[in-house]
């Protein structure tokens, strides 16, 4: 197989985490015989200080002709100042947009050799195995917003926005992924206050009625629903909800396997490349110092391999060297819980030796 890969490293710890996510892709393209053709881009606050723009043109066109984009993180301390005309940050919204990139699919999986990682006791995380479905491009990132007044009446408003068609294609999609897993689906919202929950609920239940009867289906409110990650995460299969709440719930169900340097993510439309990148960011605090995990970018390279190029075995194979590591005892400093580590190259050198056709 020939296929064209576009990386965006972006900022901070993005660069290196992209590097080593790279290696591992080269070495599965040597084992299995593929040849990937990998062409970088600027994105994020490198992309404002080289280009003035955190989503350039060139970077953007790039992207639309590859197999599949590998994004590493956007965004720091150096482009965080409130009044700026343009943010990193902007940048990754537009990709998400310009590409059509709706579904945002954040497994939680758990490695029984990290269980001792996590900051929540074994027997509550145990068999813990959840598939968010984050959408990705509707809902209050994307609605109207405007600043007014000045002085003590200076005012800020972004309103939150669903139509129909958008709750109708996430929630289609997640059904459909819970059918492949354990058949249930929970859709999360905030009904009891807000219209578009509201809408969102009527949608979701019409659509399961209509078409997916078969699924065992639950709505949760999501205050709820941060309670219950943390009480009882192994009851969940497949949970759908909207763009803020899916960003929150995932940063928090990030403590169920132990770290936010442990979780992949795939943002897929309905045609054109899939967008793969890890769920943290650009981890500022420890950029350059070698240290970042490199795991959850060397697992979005296995979600890109599977979810765009339809290399299943080759993603397993990641996968399972993943696994392996683990199983060793390598830990690198945010799961190592205080225990020995070893920095980002050497703990892709250890996936990159266990892939194996
Ligand atoms: P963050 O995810 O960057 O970091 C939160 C904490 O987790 C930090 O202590 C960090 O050191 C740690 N961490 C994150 N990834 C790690 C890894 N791979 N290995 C080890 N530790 C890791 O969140 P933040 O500090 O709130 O945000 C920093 C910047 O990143 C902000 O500008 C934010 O907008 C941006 N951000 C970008 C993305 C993205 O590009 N997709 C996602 C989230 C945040
Ligand atoms: C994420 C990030 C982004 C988001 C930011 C950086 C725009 O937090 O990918 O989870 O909120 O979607
Ligand atoms: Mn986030």
């Amino acid at each position: 197989m020939k296929a064209s890969i576009v990386l965006l490293p972006g900022d901070g710890i993005g660069p290196e985490i992209i590097d080593q996510a790279r290696r591992v892709l080269e070495k599965v393209g040597q084992t299995f015989g593929h040849e990937f053709n990998f062409e970088s881009h600027l994105i994020g606050g490198i992309a404002i200080d080289k280009i003035g723009d955190p989503l350039p043109d060139s970077t953007l066109q790039a992207c639309r002709k590859s197999d599949a984009i590998l994004l590493g993180a956007v965004g720091g301390p150096k482009w965080d100042d409130p009044s700026a005309k343009t943010r990193p940050e902007a940048g990754l919204l537009r990709i998400r947009k310009e590409l059509g990139l709706f579904a945002n699919l954040r497994p939680i999986k758990m490695f029984d050799e990290l269980a001792d990682a996590s900051p929540l006791r074994r027997e509550i995380i145990e068999g813990t195995d959840i598939l968010f479905l984050r959408e990705l491009t509707g809902g209050i990132y994307f609605g109207p917003s405007e600043r007014s007044g000045s002085g003590a009446e200076e005012s800020a408003s972004q309103a939150m926005v669903y139509t129909v068609g958008e709750v109708e294609r996430i929630v289609r999609l997640a059904a459909e992924a819970a059918r492949g897993r354990k058949n249930r689906l929970t859709s999360v919202d905030k009904a009891n206050v807000l219209e578009p929950s509201r809408l969102w609920r009527q949608v979701a239940a019409r659509v399961m009625a209509e078409e997916f009867s078969d699924v065992h289906y639950d709505v949760v409110l999501v205050d709820a629903m941060a309670m219950h990650l943390i009480n009882r995460p192994s009851d969940f299969d497949v949970v759908v909800t909207g763009n803020m709440f899916g960003d929150i719930l995932t940063d928090e169900a990030s403590m169920l396997p132990g770290s936010l340097g442990m979780l992949p993510s795939a943002s897929l439309g309905s045609d054109g490349p899939g967008l793969y990148e890890p769920i943290h960011g650009s981890a500022p605090d420890i950029a350059g110092h070698g240290i970042a995990n490199p795991l959850a970018t060397i697992l979005a390279a296995a979600m890109l391999l599977r979810h765009s190029l339809s290399a299943n075995a080759e993603a397993d194979a990641i996968e399972a060297a993943v696994g392996e590591v683990l199983a060793a005892g390598l830990r690198t400093k945010d799961i190592a819980r205080g225990g020995e580590s070893i920095g980002t190259v050497a703990m892709a050198d250890e996936v990159l030796k266990r892939i194996r056709s």
